[in-house]
């Protein structure tokens, strides 16, 4: 069974969706830590509502390079054996970009939401890039991390239709009933073993 870290920097929805998950639906993996860059994270709270031990590795202030704050996180997840061999780490609105080094450690061991259908609007504020984009469907993407910004292996995406009153605000909301629908279905499919990676497209068995 894969152990699981959870990265969160705010509310944690996207978290406590798939911490749900795996408890109603007995999906096979092992929930080993939730590790949050913020102390006052919401979502810390809901983690150890549902028995989930959790971390903080204050990015605020941090002086070091971007590695040596990753080197920490590598170090807090190895503590819970979230390795690469037998580990799967949730970017679930973790708020940073990652090293390279992190992600060809845990190459193809990282996944991460992103609230619009990608490749269209990545980086910051992807609801308000598709409303002032003008933009007739958005939506969400679960990917593997790689060593771009949002440019990983598609695993699942959803399309939400964008209002022609909607402003980034509603239309986040709608896209995030869907995120917390197709994260946890893609840690669910990894579980299983299911998801193959054939160069940049991923094959679901
Ligand atoms: C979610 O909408 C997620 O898609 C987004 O941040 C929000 C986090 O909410 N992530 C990104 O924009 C990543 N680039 P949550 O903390 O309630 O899950």
């Amino acid at each position: 069974m894969l152990n699981l870290g959870i990265l969160i920097s705010g509310r944690g929805s996207n978290m406590e969706a798939i911490l749900k998950a795996i408890k109603r639906k007995k999906i096979p993996i092992n929930v080993a830590v939730v590790i949050s860059n913020k102390s006052d994270a919401r979502g810390l709270g809901i983690a150890q509502k549902f028995g989930i031990k959790t971390e903080v590795v204050e990015s605020k202030g941090f002086k070091g390079t971007r590695l040596d704050y990753d080197k920490m996180l590598i170090s807090v997840l190895e503590k819970y054996k979230v390795t690469p061999k037998n580990g799967l780490v949730c970017l679930a609105g973790f708020m940073r970009i990652i090293s390279p080094e992190f992600v060809r450690k845990y190459k193809h061991r990282i996944l991460n939401m992103h609230p619009a259908l990608l490749p269209s609007f990545p980086g910051l504020d992807a609801q308000k890039q598709a409303v002032e984009y003008g933009a007739k469907y958005s939506g969400c993407t679960v990917h593997f991390v790689d060593e771009g910004v949002d440019t990983g292996p598609v695993i699942i995406q959803s399309v939400v239709k964008v209002k022609d009153d909607d402003t980034s605000e509603t239309l986040a909301k709608r896209i995030l009933v869907q995120e917390h629908k197709i994260y946890p279905e893609a840690v669910r499919l990894i579980a299983e073993g299911r998801v193959k990676i054939v160069g940049r497209r991923t094959k679901i068995n």
